[in-house]
Parts: C-alpha cells; structure tokens; sequence
C-alpha cells in the first residue's frame, strides 16, 4: 500500500518533495533521481535549485534519468523532454550535463534508444528516487492504457486523451508527436522509492483507479500497489474520489518523526 499524504495544496507537497531530495543528495552525493517532465513536478524543482545554492550543496555527483521523450522531435524544440529538463533541472540545479540522460527520441536510431537507455539505467546503480506524475489516462511515464505491467523502455503511441492534455505546451494540437519513447512500468517498478504527486480535479479519477482500483493495465499507474516504497501527494481536489481518506489522514497525522520518508 501507497503512503498517501493529502496536502491542502501544490506548494505544500512541492516543498515536503523537495526538503526530501536536497537531504537524500546530501546523505548520497551520488544520488541517481528519476526525472519526471510535465507541469507537476515543476515548483519541486525550483525549490530544489533554491535550497542546493542557498545550502552550497555539491550536486556534481548526482545522476538523473528522465522517464519518457517524444520520438521525432529535435533535442532542440522547446517542448522536447532533452530541451525541458535541461532548463527545469540541468541548468537551475546546477547538475552535470553528462550525468542528466533523456531517452534518444531520434528516429534513426530509434530501434536500439530503449535497450541502450536500460544499459544506461542499470550501470548507473538503478534510479534511487523516481518523481512521477499521473496522466489524465491513469499513465505513468508515457505508458498509456494498456501497457504491460512489465514493459520495460521502448516505443509507445501516445493516445489522442494525451495529446490533447500536452496540447497546452504546444501552439497546436497537431504538433504534439504521435509517438514517444518511454520507461516501461517495470522499469519505473525498480526504483528504490516512488514519489507520485497529482493535483486537481483533472486527477482525480486516475488518482482513485490507480490507489483503490484493482491492479491493471488499464490504469497504469495502479502497478505502484506493487511497490514496497511508494509515496503518494495530493491535494483535496485530487483526492475527492477515493474512498479510504480518513485513514490516509489518520495515518499522517500519527505519522512518527523517526519513520522519515
Ligand atoms: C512526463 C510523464 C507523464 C506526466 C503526466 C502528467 O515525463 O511522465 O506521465 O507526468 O502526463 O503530466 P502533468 O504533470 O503535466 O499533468
């Protein structure tokens, strides 16, 4: 079972995340983060750049794996996850750019990228703490409806419900990419801890299939059941749906200092 923290809202959750990252890179300067794109993790990441430079934290250590990429678009576009994490995380951390990976979303190389990103992911020790958020669908990477609950990276065709909801970054809905390479759930399954955030109404259906549904592929996300260390935030909006509030809330309000995260 999740450990679900009902938070009143985005900053609260971002800031708990957040003081959760900076003191597990200080505890392990080589540190390897599951990097999440979308707006969700978005106010985690300032505030881990804020606190890294006001605390002088040495990140030049520090290992990220994204979980997904578009296939198709040059690493240059503004809306390619090379170009979004570079500028949320890279840069504002301060991180090492050869220590930053992001599935290969080329074409020409497209058949080998999921195999190679794996080799990747597993010299490096395995991803320590994985930031996720949750699509609309009940996707977690870019593993929509459907997926094996043991796929590992590779290919994915993006559903129109997707393409629509990242329609916003985009100028039109007909430039968001058809296709995406993304870490399989059984990839994200091997993360030593799991941090999911989900925020509004908009989540609210994905968030209660995903902790209180039965465990399917038709709601990806669901797979987190079968992790041993998953940490669930969400705010009241995005927790409207689930049935088991009063013990989430009990649970946290008796929550002892010496458990941590
Ligand atoms: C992106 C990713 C997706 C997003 C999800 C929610 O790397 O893995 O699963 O987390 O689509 O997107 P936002 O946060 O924009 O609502």
């Amino acid at each position: 079972m999740s450990e679900v923290i009902i938070v009143d809202d985005e900053a609260e959750a971002s800031k708990i995340v957040s003081d959760l990252l900076v003191k597990s890179i200080i505890k392990n300067p080589e540190l390897v983060l599951g990097l999440a794109t979308g707006s969700t993790p978005l106010g985690v990441y300032k505030l881990v750049a804020e606190s890294i430079k006001e605390k002088h934290v040495d990140v030049s250590g520090v290992r990220g794996f994204a979980l997904d990429e578009y296939v198709g678009l040059s690493k240059m576009h503004q809306e390619s996850y090379h170009f979004v994490i570079n500028s949320n995380v890279t840069e504002p951390i301060g991180l090492t750019p050869e220590n930053v990976h992001v599935p290969d979303g080329d074409e020409s190389t497209i058949e080998q990228a999921g195999a190679e990103y794996e080799k990747l992911i597993k010299a490096s020790g395995g991803v320590d703490i994985q930031i996720l958020g949750i699509g609309t669908d009940g996707h977690i990477g870019f593993n929509e409806p459907g997926s094996s609950l043991s796929s590992r990276t590779r290919i994915k065709t993006l559903t129109e419900q997707t393409r629509l909801d990242n329609a916003r970054f985009f100028n039109d809905v007909d430039e968001v990419p058809r296709h995406c390479i993304t870490q399989g759930i059984g990839t994200i399954l091997e993360a030593k801890h799991l941090v999911l955030m989900a925020f509004k109404s908009t989540k609210s259906k994905a968030v209660a299939d995903a902790l209180e549904g039965p465990i399917s592929a038709f709601c990806p996300a669901s797979a987190l059941q079968l992790h041993p260390h998953t940490t669930v935030f969400i705010d009241h909006a995005a927790a409207a749906l689930l049935k088991n509030t009063d013990y989430y809330k009990w649970v946290y309000k008796n929550k002892p200092d010496w458990q941590g995260w």
